[in-house]
């Protein structure tokens, strides 16, 4: 029997015994925030159980997808290693809110088991709860099966429960012999039938339910196992075509070898697993849900790459899962391109940091193994962390297969160097404080800062410097610091750079250029009078430039932005590691091991400006430090934040702590654009981008200049790449063509003036030549030489009123004759020197008219 037979057979057979037929609910609980995922048939029916909820129907079947991979019910680890355990499978159930209870559930079990999947009765034994006399007696009496079939287990076997709290009960289970050859897997259970009659609550304690209810489940992939005999679920016709799969993408075969098989096992249950999850909006994030489905598909990712698997495969894996299920579940059709499209970026995100690490993890295993150590050390955990962004979890399950523990203390121990190192880091950029600022603070002399929420403040001069130097009055022309008792000034702090703008008195005009806050509380607005004179004491109106803050909070905020997308298109062990939020552009550094592709480049922009266009409302929060720190929000430096801190969050994309100025919506950032991309230092890269106006205009000038490149190469923008290496083309074939031409000149002019001239013993070529290149010298020399004995070239070439110069001796004149030093002699003659091997030289001169003395010079060295 097929296993969608089997699931139709049961359907159809509980509703002819009056069941409504219940469509699967998704994997993701609707708000059940106990549970991650559903888990059990029984989920989409808690609340009904609980006589929270009403239904119309008192009977219900239902095949429920269920996914075991968190909390009470997680077979994660498990799944290759055993024959039936899944992270994804299918629960056939049939349920009863309040109507029959005991008696019926087991009947209609037994019905259907033996006559329906015709079983064969000898072959089936059940088990009950211990003290459950009533069940006891409905299968010995009423079924009647001999008491030596009937198990009585305890709490362990036959007490049911969806999770630490909610519906619970005893449970009677039904078991198949599958005969002796099948050793411990002899008895295998198949279907558990709970009779809930309980609700757990926090504290541990039952409470009966409302009513007595039943709930049942039986493992669709278990019993066609049994019923099509095979030896584990892997082979049953729901599965074993993504076995076929795993078999076909890696070409090792099922079943030969332990290591194998597990690895194509793996693959198999978790592409159902990630094929579903997704299909029900669970995306790999992550958050708790998103998270167990990177684990998953990470870890059907590393099973792949023991099979020698190097490429994206899953995505492909996908479409093997929607042919097996389409018709029990049509919407896997719908969302097919969009799973496939998911699983496919994760793939390439993933396996980038796994063929950077994978290498490295092999190689402290085998060296951990080499020195008989049982753990891998601290210190490599966390470079495998740190730098490779590798996940601790996955980590942990492949050194455990290697027998070896992580030593997660060293780890902890490493972290906090990291972490003292930044913050060491940040103590020697912030400089000392001037004694001037502790005493302006000392007699208070301190600030309000407004400027969250205002651009102008009315306020009053508190105190003057004059070259650091404590002043009642500043005039005209006279550079200082200005201090205030309000101010609306932002202080350069955690990147942000200082406000610049104007503080004006009834006879004084002072332009603030930059403002920072040397002791915390102080905060000194520098700059220049440039009308009238400032003095303690005033009433001023304080005024920033708008524009450019407004252009700095655009730069903040989407530096928040800039850093949640790094991590989701990076991974989570992308950290900042240093900011500056100007206003014309932003520089982020952060963490990382290489350099950013264009593909990774462009999600990053593409998901920052996502959630411009969203127009998110930014939200700030003051809060407790601790309890943002529990809620996930991300803080760069723990110890600048005091105990109230101000978190800052976009939607559900970014929280951090922040003490900066922001917008207040997403969309006043208009757009992002990244400009640049680089290394500073090992592992640490930097991400220079643009928002608003400044961003614009970096696109129009981009633009403009695309446009004048394309001009210049009479093509059209599009074509501006062609046209390049078209010309580029051209350039080469024109060097060719010079090349050519200058060699053939060369040798013409070689033909013409190049002398032979017998010498006593020797034969002597020489002459000069019109502009000729040193190697095309070198090549005539070379023809003149070869294959003769006794042979001397001497050649010039003359260029712009100078010489260039050459003397080549034939092999065997080596030894007895230098070229280097006969080159050095006639240079003496030619205004110039030379120099080079024994057998060849070349030099120079500034006077080409004294060759023919140099020409004597050589055949009187030759005598
Ligand atoms: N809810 C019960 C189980 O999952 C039937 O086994």
């Amino acid at each position: 029997m097929s296993g969608n037979e089997i699931r139709e057979l049961f359907l159809s057979f509980f509703e002819s015994k009056g069941h409504t037929r219940v469509k699967s609910a998704s994997l993701v609980p609707e708000s059940d925030p106990t549970l991650l995922f559903t888990n059990a048939g029984m989920v989409p029916f808690k609340n009904v159980f609980l006589g929270l909820e009403k239904r119309p129907y008192k009977r219900a079947v239902s095949c429920q997808k269920c996914l075991r991979v968190s909390g009470k019910h997680n077979d994660l680890e498990s799944v290759g290693y055993t024959s039936r355990h899944h992270t994804f499978f299918e629960m056939l159930g049939n349920f009863s809110f309040g109507d029959y209870f005991k008696r019926e559930a087991i009947l209609y079990a037994w019905e259907f088991v033996t006559e329906y999947l015709k079983l064969p009765k000898e072959k089936l034994y059940v088990s009950v709860f211990r003290d459950d006399e009533e069940a006891y007696r409905i299968w010995n009496e009423e079924v009647g099966l001999p008491s030596e079939r009937i198990w009585r287990l305890g709490e362990e076997d036959n007490f049911w429960q969806m999770g630490d709290t909610g519906p619970c009960g005893p449970s009677s289970e039904i078991y198949v012999d599958r005969g002796e050859e099948y050793g411990e897997e002899r008895f295998l259970e198949i279907w558990n039938l709970v009779f809930m009659q309980y609700n757990r609550d926090e504290k541990g304690n039952l409470t009966p339910l409302p009513n007595p209810n039943i709930d049942t489940g039986m493992g669709l992939e278990r019993i066609a196992s049994v019923l099509q005999g095979t030896k584990t679920n892997f082979e049953i016709d729901l599965i074993k075509p993504l076995i076929d799969f795993g078999q076909e993408i890696s070409g090792k075969t099922y079943g030969e070898n332990f290591e194998d098989t597990v690895a194509m096992r793996v693959i198999a249950d978790h592409l159902r697993a990630i094929t579903f999850a997704i299909s029900d909006g669970v995306l790999p994030s992550n958050t708790a849900r998103g998270y167990v489905i990177r684990r998953i598909l990470r870890r059907a990712l590393r099973f792949g790459y023991k099979l020698g698997i190097r490429e994206p495969f899953l995505y492909k894996g996908v479409d093997v899962v929607v042919e097996v299920m389409k018709d029990a579940y049509p919407e896997l059709l719908q969302t097919r391109a969009f799973v496939k499209g998911v699983v496919k970026a994760e793939e390439e995100r993933f396996l980038h940091t796994f063929r950077n690490s994978m290498p490295v993890v092999e190689e402290f295993i085998n060296t951990a193994l080499e020195e008989g150590r049982r753990f891998l050390k601290g210190e490599e955990v966390f470079k495998l962390y740190d730098t490779y962004g590798f996940p601790l979890d996955l980590l942990e399950e492949i050194a455990k297969e290697k027998g070896l523990s992580l030593d997660m203390e060293g780890f902890e121990r490493e972290m906090e160097i990291q972490r003292e190192r930044a913050r060491q880091n940040f103590k020697i950029q912030t400089k000392e404080v001037q004694p001037i600022y502790q005493h302006l603070k000392n007699i208070g002399r301190t600030s309000t800062f407004v400027g969250y929420e205002q651009y102008v403040a009315q306020s009053k001069v508190i105190a003057l410097l004059k070259n650091g130097e404590l002043v009642s009055e500043l005039k005209e022309g006279e550079e200082g610091e200005v201090f205030l008792d309000i101010t609306p000034f932002y202080a350069e702090r955690g990147g942000q750079i200082g406000d610049t703008g104007t503080i004006e008195s009834v006879d004084g005009l002072f332009v603030v250029d930059d403002t920072q806050s040397p002791v915390d509380g102080v905060i000194s607005h520098k700059g220049k009078v440039v009308k009238g004179t400032i003095k303690v004491g005033d009433q001023v109106i304080a005024s920033i430039d708008r524009e450019r803050r407004e252009d700095i909070k655009r730069n903040h905020t989407a530096t928040h932005l800039l850093h949640s997308a790094l991590r989701l298109v990076l991974g989570e062990h992308v950290r900042q590691a240093g900011s500056l939020v100007a206003d014309k552009y932003l520089r982020f550094d952060f963490t990382h091991f290489q350099a950013l592709s264009v593909d990774e480049l462009k999600r990053v922009e593409e998901l920052v400006n996502e959630q411009i266009r969203k127009n998110e409302p930014v939200i700030v929060e003051e809060k407790d430090y601790r309890e943002a720190i529990k809620e996930g929000a991300i803080a760069i430096f723990e110890e600048k934040y005091g105990e109230r801190v101000r978190v800052l969050s976009v939607g559900d994309f970014s929280k951090e702590l922040c003490g900066g100025t922001h917008v207040s919506r997403t969309g006043e950032i208009g757009y992002f654009k990244i400009i640049s991309e680089s290394s500073i230092g090992a592992g640490l890269r930097r991400i220079v981008a643009k928002t608003g106006r400044w961003a614009v205009e970096e696109a129009f000038l981009e633009s403009l200049t695309l446009k004048q490149v394309a001009q210049s190469l009479g093509v059209s923008t599009e074509e501006v790449l062609e046209g390049l290496s078209k010309l580029q083309e051209r350039v080469k074939e024109l060097e060719r063509e010079l090349q050519r031409v200058k060699s053939e000149s060369a040798r013409k002019q070689a033909k013409e003036r190049i002398k032979e001239e017998g010498f006593g013993e020797y034969t002597l070529f020489y002459g000069v030549l019109e502009d000729v290149e040193g190697d095309l010298l070198r090549e005539l020399a070379d023809q003149f030489r070869q294959g003769r004995t006794k042979t001397v070239v001497f050649l010039a070439s003359k260029r712009e009123g100078k010489l260039s110069t050459l003397i080549a001796l034939s092999k065997d004149l080596v030894g007895s004759l230098s070229a280097k030093e006969l080159i050095k002699e006639v240079g003496k003659v030619l205004g110039g020197g030379g120099g080079g091997r024994d057998d060849l030289a070349q030099g120079g001169g500034t006077k080409p008219e004294n060759f023919e003395k140099a020409l004597e010079l050589l055949k009187e060295k030759l005598r």
